[in-house]
């Protein structure tokens, strides 16, 4: 029998009753980078159109963000150079940026979803995710400081703490950590499949947090590797995260399509900073479209099974489905 497809693509009414993904302003969360200080917002060079700014400057943008839907930000410090030492003490301090920050946007915008990074390596001077002795990052020493991280964000009023160090069983003893302290509300969106990947540069010029000696292969996983990714994602579910993220995303969709199925916790894709560098650079060079490959990026990770997607773009994707 001769088959035509293009009955179903005819016109724009049929394609639209046809079509199986659509991006809603729900399914956003916008990252935002934090400055100590006021009134002043740096540029980052290798992400255009995003910046460092201070706690006053980035409540305009939670604001145009909030006023768009958008429910979640997640925030990523950049620390001063002479508050880093080898422990990642200043991830510990209470009056330090990040828990300042939670309290001031909740003041604010008491609604407004505040997903915190656990993890040490906006804090440690040797760039790591855990604490390095000897070459070696030391899984439950640096376990024990995420535990204490993450309350301090619950106890400040994040919602959700999300560890990206990807040390193991940190999701089991956060959980218990945040239990103990009577923080059972606070959720655990964990770094489930996080790879060793080359498309964090950007990010790492923006905090200052490339590692100062050796690579994060150690923990974070080998890209070429399908299984191990879901071993991870089995795991972080088995020891009790809430939401699972597989990162980068683009050139990670069939883990996401695999994580969807295995497990029935939503799948969060974190296109990553080198992900939207790739695609503005092309743009303003003038060799794509920004605003149709925007969209089609952040489709394909839907189309894969994510439910929720981190992007540097959540403003402007907003800014597009609201037009
Ligand atoms: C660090 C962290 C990284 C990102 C989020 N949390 C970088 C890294 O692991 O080196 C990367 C995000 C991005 O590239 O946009 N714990």
């Amino acid at each position: 029998m001769f088959i035509r497809g293009r009955r179903l693509r005819q016109n724009q009414n049929i394609r639209n009753l046809v079509e199986e993904t659509s991006i809603s302003v729900n399914d956003l969360i916008m990252p935002i980078f934090l400055i100590e200080g006021k009134n002043k917002s740096e540029n980052i060079d290798s992400m255009p159109e995003i910046y460092r700014k201070t706690l006053d400057k980035q409540l305009e943008d939670i604001k145009s963000a909030a006023k768009l839907g958008i429910n979640a930000i997640i925030i990523f410090p950049a620390i001063k150079e002479k508050l880093k030492d080898p422990f990642g003490k200043e991830a510990l301090n209470k009056k330090g940026l990040v828990p300042k920050a939670i309290r001031a946007i909740k003041k604010v915008f008491p609604k407004m979803l505040i997903i915190t990074d656990v993890a040490l390596d906006p804090y440690n001077s040797d760039g790591h995710d855990g604490i390095l002795k000897d070459g070696e990052i030391l899984n439950d020493k640096t376990v024990e400081i995420l535990c204490r991280q993450a309350c301090i964000h619950a106890e400040f009023g994040a919602d959700i703490v999300a560890p990206s160090d990807m040390m193991d069983g940190r999701v089991v003893k956060i959980r218990e950590a945040l239990d103990r302290k009577g923080f059972h509300n606070t959720a655990i969106m964990s770094y489930a499949a996080k790879f060793a990947s080359s498309l964090y540069g950007p990010f790492r010029e923006a905090l200052n947090s490339e590692p100062k000696s050796g690579d994060k292969k150690s923990y974070q996983i080998n890209p070429k590797n399908y299984r191990e990714a879901i071993k991870e994602i089995l795991l972080d579910e088995a020891e009790g995260a809430d939401l699972l993220i597989v990162k980068p995303a683009s050139f990670y969709l069939d883990i996401i399509r695999t994580s969807s199925e295995a497990s029935v916790l939503p799948i969060v894709a974190y296109q990553v900073s080198g992900e939207y560098s790739m695609i503005k650079a092309a743009a303003k060079n003038g060799y794509i479209d920004n605003d149709s490959v925007m969209k089609e990026s952040l489709e394909s990770m839907k189309r894969a099974g994510a439910s929720i997607i981190i992007t540097y773009f959540a403003l402007e994707m907003a800014k597009l489905i609201k037009k």
